[in-house]
């Protein structure tokens, strides 16, 4: 296959066979949100360089290895969203989003682009949904993002997904802890890959998340961070786990939960399932109570969390859960003749004003093939017209699930004669088309 008509390695397309199941958890996770007084932002697809490089991390994996970077004809440095939370971020200082009163809570949905070894949950281009708190300092609210995750879980009737907390502390703890894991790693300076081995100079807690074997290896024991945190972080994820214990929410304390990008403070988190193979980590989060003023932004304590929807939909497949199929055609109108065809093509426009799905052939195809047509697209009924049947004002319809057939007059009564069947097979709310 020439790559004419072949995608770009890690990236997938969505099949109009497949969308649904995307709609459908969609939906749920808009929904969630809006629950919980989230609005929705959009954000561009690209952003400054540097906005990535100061808030995600110069010296993270994401930055180091993984950016989508180029410079434009007007040598600007432009690199595609490797996340979310820094657009999020760029545009809520832009547009003064403050002065509508704190906090600031926003979702999205987006895709992002990561240059990474692309295998199964792993993509370069992927989609995330996301939410963001901005100006929330009480540990309550990092409870309350928890909510919202494991809300979306559930209502999905997602299982066996793990919750594993974290605190990673502040600034001023990170000191002693950054400290130690330099002399940790120090020991080991012969097996760190050359990236890890300029990360101890710069950020020796960016070791413990690189993807390099080895580097792992030795990661897995290095001294964490929780034996670190002063008694004031300290304290606060004890309250963060009081308010999760209120909220019946299930949670292990992993002190190995450090996340892979620099703005972290505080609470960090991630869902884990054993479900889907290695990339096993189905949402991320925490708080970063210090990128609004590191991008030039009055102290504004935050928080967030992103999912994957591929590797989300992945965990309700593995857990065989059904996604519900959308109902596609309500009637298709097979039309034979000239006269069958024009009406046919008002009646379907009329069925459409009333927020039907209706469809009619326009292939030029003989009755049986547009009968055939009718079959596979799964529609719920079928009516043929032929020039006859508009003479006798009368037309047949099928219900193709059943094979049941009653008649229908083509005149004023159509609608109220093919509704009254319609809603006795499938009862559903929709509007009468203005007469
Ligand atoms: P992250 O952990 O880098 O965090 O990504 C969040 C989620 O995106 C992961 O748990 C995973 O499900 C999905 N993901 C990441 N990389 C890939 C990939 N290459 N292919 C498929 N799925 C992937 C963030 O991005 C933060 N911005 C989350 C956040 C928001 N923190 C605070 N606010």
């Amino acid at each position: 296959m020439g790559v004419l008509t072949k995608k770009v390695k890690g990236a997938e397309d969505i099949l109009p066979r497949d969308v649904y199941k995307w709609q459908f958890v969609e939906d749920i996770m808009k929904k969630e949100a809006e629950s919980f007084g989230f609005k929705e932002i959009r954000t561009p697809v690209f952003e400054h360089t540097v906005l990535f490089n100061r808030s995600v991390g110069e010296t993270t994996d994401v930055v180091q290895k993984e950016m989508y970077t180029f410079d434009t004809k007007g040598g600007e440095s432009i690199t595609l969203r490797p996340e979310g939370t820094a657009g999020a971020a760029r545009a809520y200082l832009e547009h003064a989003l403050y002065n509508d009163g704190l906090p600031v809570k926003v979702y999205y949905l987006l895709t992002c682009y990561r240059y990474e070894k692309a295998q199964a949950g792993r993509q370069r281009e992927f989609h995330q949904f996301g939410m963001e708190t901005y100006g929330a300092p009480d540990p309550k609210s990092d409870a309350e993002m928890i909510c919202a995750v494991a809300n979306i879980f559930n209502r999905l009737g997602i299982n066996n997904i793990n919750l594993e907390i974290n605190s990673i502390g502040c600034k001023n703890c990170r000191k002693d802890y950054t400290s130690a894991l330099k002399g940790y790693f120090e020991k080991h300076r012969d097996v760190l890959c050359p990236t890890c081995l300029s990360r101890l100079e710069r950020n020796p807690m960016r070791i413990l998340d690189c993807k390099n074997e080895a580097c792992h290896e030795v990661a897995k024991k290095a001294p964490t961070v929780l034996e670190y945190i002063c008694s004031d972080c300290s304290e606060k994820f004890e309250k963060v786990k009081t308010f999760l214990d209120i909220a019946d929410i299930d949670y292990t304390v992993n002190p190995t939960i450090v996340r892979g990008l620099d703005y972290y403070t505080n609470t960090v988190f991630e869902f884990v399932t054993d479900c889907i193979g290695a990339q096993s980590t189905v949402c991320g989060g925490g708080r970063y109570d210090g990128l609004i003023e590191e991008l030039g932004g009055q102290p504004t304590p935050s928080l967030g969390f992103a999912m994957g929807i591929e590797r989300l939909l992945m965990v309700m497949e593995a857990q065989g859960i059904e996604i519900p199929k959308p109902s596609g055609c309500d009637l298709y109108i097979a039309a034979l003749g000239e006269d069958a065809e024009k009406k046919s093509f008002r009646l379907i426009k009329e069925l459409r004003e009333a927020s039907l799905t209706a469809e009619g052939d326009i292939v030029g195809r003989g009755l049986r093939a547009q009968m055939k047509y009718a079959d596979k697209i799964g529609a719920k009924f079928s009516m043929v017209i032929g020039d006859d049947d508009i003479t006798a004002n009368k037309a047949s319809v099928k219900n193709m699930e059943t094979g049941d057939k009653f008649d229908v007059p083509l005149d004023d009564r159509f609608f109220e004669s093919f509704i009254e069947k319609y809603m006795a097979n499938y009862g559903r709310s929709m509007k009468m088309p203005t007469q």
